[in-house]
């Protein structure tokens, strides 16, 4: 099993950016020269770009290449969508999976996410899974309950094995998303607990608990990305923004390692 728990995560979600190519190849490589530049590995720098700018990318380089989406079969008649296998061939290492942005507005659902982590772990890709309330969940008082049905739902007819030293969860709050708007570092350690919680009840195991690095992600900046991390008990970040301009995303992986 690898040993995950001293590790800080910092996963850039770039969502449908930059607009060209070329823009990708500055990008990256502005994150790239720099991740190269720092001692230790302290740090896992993943970069989630839109799946058609993935080749262009050196797999075997010191930032991890991730992608935003898979789907669950292998192959065959399924118009549009990309296989675990497909995507592994270009050396993606992680996958996130269940955005909100997918569940909002693609109807994703939980079955689709669950067949989607199961894949990626089948797949031997690292399936980032994303749980979240919607603002209307929190203002009625059920963030917590909605948070337990995705995690129950996307963890079906898994087992401690089949997750151990892969899955990732990173809660993601989705008022929080693009908002500017950020939970307390209280709110979100709450949440790291609460996750904890079900992960032992699903998996009868303190220790499977206590191994899946937990991130957090909506509105992360350079600015508060540390208490993020230090003060919520959190294992990294997923950055969407901050992901599209180097400075800003480097800021905030220099706040880790050195
Ligand atoms: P944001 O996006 O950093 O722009 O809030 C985060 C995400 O959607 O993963």
């Amino acid at each position: 099993m690898e040993t995950d728990q001293n590790k800080v995560y910092i996963v850039g979600n770039w969502k449908m950016n930059p607009a060209t190519e070329d823009d990708a190849d500055t990008l990256f490589d502005e994150v790239e020269n720099d991740v190269y530049k720092l001692t230790g590995d302290a740090v896992e720098v993943v970069v989630c770009p839109p799946c058609l700018f993935l080749p262009q990318f050196d797999p075997e380089g010191k930032v991890r290449l991730g992608a935003q989406n898979v789907f669950w079969e292998e192959r065959g008649a399924y118009t549009g969508e990309v296989s675990v296998e497909m995507l592994r061939r270009f050396g993606v290492k992680y996958v996130i999976v269940g955005h909100s942005e997918r569940r909002c507005n693609l109807g994703e659902t939980d079955e689709m996410v669950n067949f989607k982590v199961r894949a990626c772990l089948a797949g031997r890709v690292r399936p980032i899974l994303c749980v979240g309330e919607t603002l209307e969940d929190r203002q009625g008082g059920h963030a917590d309950e909605v948070i337990v049905g995705q995690l129950d739902n996307a963890l079906r007819e898994l087992s401690e094995s089949e997750i151990a030293g892969k899955l990732i969860i990173a809660y993601e709050p989705v008022w929080a998303i693009g908002s500017g708007a950020v939970p307390t570092t209280d709110e979100v350690m709450g949440v790291g607990l609460l996750i904890k919680k079900v992960l032992s009840r699903i998996f009868l195991s303190r220790q499977i608990a206590d191994e899946v690095p937990l991130l957090y992600g909506g509105s992360v900046n350079p600015q508060n990305c540390r208490d993020l991390v230090e003060k919520t008990g959190m294992n990294g970040l997923l950055v969407g923004t901050a992901s599209l301009k180097a400075g800003d995303f480097m800021g905030i992986v220099k706040e880790f390692g050195k």
